[in-house]
């Protein structure tokens, strides 16, 4: 078989030319690709919000009367006398540390402030008391603590 010069360039530039299709198809569906990853990525939000400010704390019966439960992932102290409840915050207003329920309040382990039953400072540092969270009934009857809600210390929430 006689294959002339003309036939051969013809070849090869046909065979350039596919190959330049590919790679120019190849190339196209990587940046639609890339770009739609991109866009996903972009839309995707990134902030964080944190812990939430109103959470669930559970049954009011999980808080027998007479109990002061701290909740220390939530950094407060759940206080039950009779039908009344209360949130105390349970961060040492000195520098933050969680300050430990005590039989006369609250100790921290920090710095040596201690607090009074309702948090009010009776020694070491900490510059001021610790603040008390509105506490609510939920619809679903759970006890719902807001920590963006701080009331006047003393008031419980009445079940
Ligand atoms: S952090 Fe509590 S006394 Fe310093």
């Amino acid at each position: 078989m006689n294959v002339s010069h003309t036939d051969a360039g013809k070849k090869g530039t046909t065979e350039r030319r596919s190959f330049l299709t590919w790679l120019s198809s190849t190339a196209l569906a990587g940046s639609a690709v890339i770009s739609a990853l991109a866009n996903f990525v972009f839309l995707k939000p990134r902030a964080t919000y944190g812990a939430p400010s109103r959470f669930s704390i559970g049954r009011p019966d999980q808080f027998p009367s007479g109990a002061r439960i701290a909740i220390e992932t939530r950094r407060i102290c759940i206080a039950r006398e009779g039908n009344q409840v209360a949130a105390i915050s349970t961060t040492c207003t000195h520098l933050g540390c969680i300050v430990g329920v005590a039989d006369t309040g609250f100790a921290c382990p920090c710095h040596g402030s201690r607090y009074d039953q309702d948090g009010n400072v009776t020694g070491g540092p900490a510059p001021k008391a610790l603040p008390w969270y509105q506490v609510k009934l939920a619809p679903n009857g759970d006890l719902e603590v807001d920590t963006n809600v701080e009331i006047k210390a003393g008031t419980y929430y009445n079940l």
